[in-house]
């Protein structure tokens, strides 16, 4: 077997970020489809490619025994009225779970079952989110300014299962109404 050595990673507790590890960034040309209102995410696109969110992949071995880890950050904005995300995914070996502890920001983790549950959590700093197995998730930005920065971590075999939730969505959205956070059946949403 291969002995892994012991490793020390820095996250910052202010903007997530570490300075040990390049992240993985997702712009907003990246998450074609992703938001319901096509026109608006067209119009934002026009302008430029901002960045939506990033996280790490801290290269831990792909086994049960191992414990992936990182941060998220998901920025401050909207395509239309609804909030910045990240894509959400299931994991590839669906059962397995995943922890999210909140480090600054306010957002939300929605979640859903293939049987069609759907759960959200709020974010707020100091508080963790279990994502049983079975659950996809996903972060929501809805602070005007400030970055959801999350620190996540999930067994090293779980693996990302991104193609279910960029063909069907998720069932429920959170937009913005009358300037507060609301969460809505997704008119896209397909069966
Ligand atoms: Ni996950």
């Amino acid at each position: 077997m291969t002995i892994m050595f012991p490793s020390l990673h820095e996250f910052n507790l202010n903007n997530g970020l570490s300075s040990t590890r390049e992240p993985i960034r997702r712009t907003l040309s990246k998450m074609k489809g992703m938001f319901h209102d096509e026109a608006a995410f067209r119009a934002t696109l026009s302008a430029g490619d901002p960045l939506v969110y990033e996280f790490y992949d801290m290269a831990v071995p792909e086994t049960e025994k191992d414990v992936a880890y990182g941060t998220s950050i998901t920025y401050p904005g909207k395509v239309g009225d609804e909030y910045y995300m990240t894509k959400g995914h299931f994991h590839t070996i669906i059962d397995t779970a995943e922890i999210y502890y909140c480090l600054r920001g306010h957002g939300y983790m929605m979640m859903e079952t293939p049987e069609g549950d759907t759960e959200w959590r709020e974010f707020l700093p100091g508080k963790a989110v279990y994502v049983p197995g079975r659950w996809a998730h996903r972060s929501i930005n809805v602070h005007p300014t400030e970055p959801l920065v999350t620190f996540f971590a999930f067994p090293g075999n779980a693996g990302h299962d991104y193609g279910t939730i960029e063909t069907k969505g998720f069932r429920k959205l959170i937009v913005e109404r009358d300037g507060k956070p609301t969460v809505v059946d997704n008119p896209r949403w397909s069966a």
